[in-house]
């Protein structure tokens, strides 16, 4: 199937839908201290979202086929768990790693971004590195996109980082096309080959959200239907961000000004 591209029209109505993603972000991280809870969090970025913003939470009531509803506005994800934590009642504590995933809907279209956040800013030596080094797998996928290049060579290159530093990829989620759907085509792989998969071009937009693991690869699902853990219990990270592909290179539609850069470990 073919991969739709967006008008510049289209691309405007992205543009405004992704940096208010980043601002939902922005926007709660002073919240994100030891003692509140996730579904605190939740609730401050919905009021923000739909009161703020006038945007729509895309998670809540999001059902694929297959899953329940998705109970919560926002993903909330700490410690060993991976994605799609569904908010609830537990304080944070010093020293947890936590996810929070945004995505919005402004006009119809997407914008789609989640960060690590470090709660008390006092984490273990190994959570902190394991942020560090997925966000830069991030950035380093992000560093592939450019009309000409192949999906599979932003997969290798975010492969080859988190194992280079004995951590691992998630292989069950991915990140994707998004527009005016949640999740379109193409899948994004964050492990696999250069020169496989299909062609970038101008006008597309997708996620690079690579999951990395301090330990094994294997997930498990909770009860839930939705809360994804690893299956050792080892820590788990993440960050996304929504791009464009241009002519010249790549947009990151996602960014905001509070935004955590590239890393300048990166070349
Ligand atoms: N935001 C997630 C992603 O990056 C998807 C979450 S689905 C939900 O693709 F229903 F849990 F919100
Ligand atoms: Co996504
Ligand atoms: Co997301």
């Amino acid at each position: 199937m073919s991969i739709a591209l967006k008008t510049p029209e289209e691309i405007e109505k992205m543009r405004i839908a992704g940096r208010l993603a980043g601002e939902v972000l922005d926007y709660v991280e002073p919240f994100v201290k030891p003692g509140v809870t996730t579904a605190e969090l939740d609730r401050l970025c919905q009021d923000y979202m739909e009161n703020v913003q006038g945007c729509v939470a895309a998670p809540l009531n999001y059902a694929p086929p297959g899953y329940p509803p998705y109970p919560k506005a926002i993903c909330a994800s700490v410690n060993h768990q991976v994605c799609h934590g569904v908010p609830n009642d537990r304080p944070l504590k010093k020293g947890d790693i936590v996810n929070l995933d945004i995505t919005v809907i402004k006009d119809g279209w997407h914008g789609d971004t989640s960060r690590m956040f470090v709660v008390g800013n006092d984490a273990s030596i190994l959570a902190k590195r394991l942020c560090a080094i997925t966000l830069e797998c991030l950035w380093l996928g992000i560093g592939q996109v450019r009309p000409g290049a192949h999906l599979g060579d932003i997969g290798a290159a975010i492969q080859r980082h988190a194992e280079s530093h004995g951590f691992s990829v998630v292989r069950e989620f991915c990140g994707h096309g998004i527009g005016q759907h949640f999740h379109e085509e193409p899948q994004v792989l964050h492990y696999g080959k250069p020169h496989t998969g299909i062609v970038l071009q101008a006008g597309m937009t997708f996620t690079i959200e690579p999951m990395i693991n301090a330990g094994k690869a294997a997930i498990s699902e909770l009860a839930d239907g939705w809360t994804i853990v690893t299956k050792d219990r080892s820590l788990s990270a993440q960050w996304e961000h929504t791009l464009l592909v241009m002519p010249g290179g790549v947009e990151v539609l996602t960014l905001s000004a509070g935004c955590p850069p590239k890393p300048a470990t990166l070349p």
